[in-house]
């Protein structure tokens, strides 16, 4: 089915110009930005996304760095678009990544892995209504 999933390029990324590169990554796998900003999270916004972690111990660290720098929040669009965005994205843990995945070519660690993307119909919705407005979004 045609879907749609929330991905966040992260500071790490923004930091060293790897927007356009990353981007491609997704256009070449066949996904579609149909939404997209650049903006600067609060640590009270950053926190907001990330509230399911809030018991882990790495949160404080997460919130921290998603507030360092700017972010390009987007909404990818297209076939199982929220699988296919993970395939593209690779392993949370850039040591444990495939190949020519995002994160294998780019992600400095754990933490500073470059991109988010939804994990599940359920979070995607609520995660797009995070960040975008139903005028915003242009099929
Ligand atoms: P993301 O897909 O954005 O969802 C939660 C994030 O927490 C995850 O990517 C990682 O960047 C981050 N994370 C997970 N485990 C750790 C860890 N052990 N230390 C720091 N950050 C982590």
């Amino acid at each position: 089915a045609i879907e749609r999933t929330l991905s966040i390029i992260k500071p790490d990324a923004t930091k060293r110009n790897l927007t356009g590169k990353i981007n491609a990554k997704f256009e070449d796998a066949g996904l579609r930005i149909v939404a997209q900003k650049r903006i600067w999270l609060s640590p009270a916004q950053a926190g907001q996304f990330y509230i399911v972690h809030k018991d882990r111990p790495f949160y404080g660290e997460l919130v921290d760095f998603m507030a360092s720098g700017p972010v390009v929040v987007q909404v990818l669009e297209g076939e199982n678009a929220i699988a296919k965005n993970r395939e593209v994205m690779g392993a949370t843990n850039p040591a444990q990544a495939d190949e020519g995945t995002i994160r294998k070519e780019f992600a400095l660690s754990v933490g500073e892995n470059s991109v988010h993307g939804s994990d599940a119909p359920e979070t995607a919705k609520e995660e797009i209504a995070f960040y975008f407005s139903g005028l915003e979004l242009v099929g």
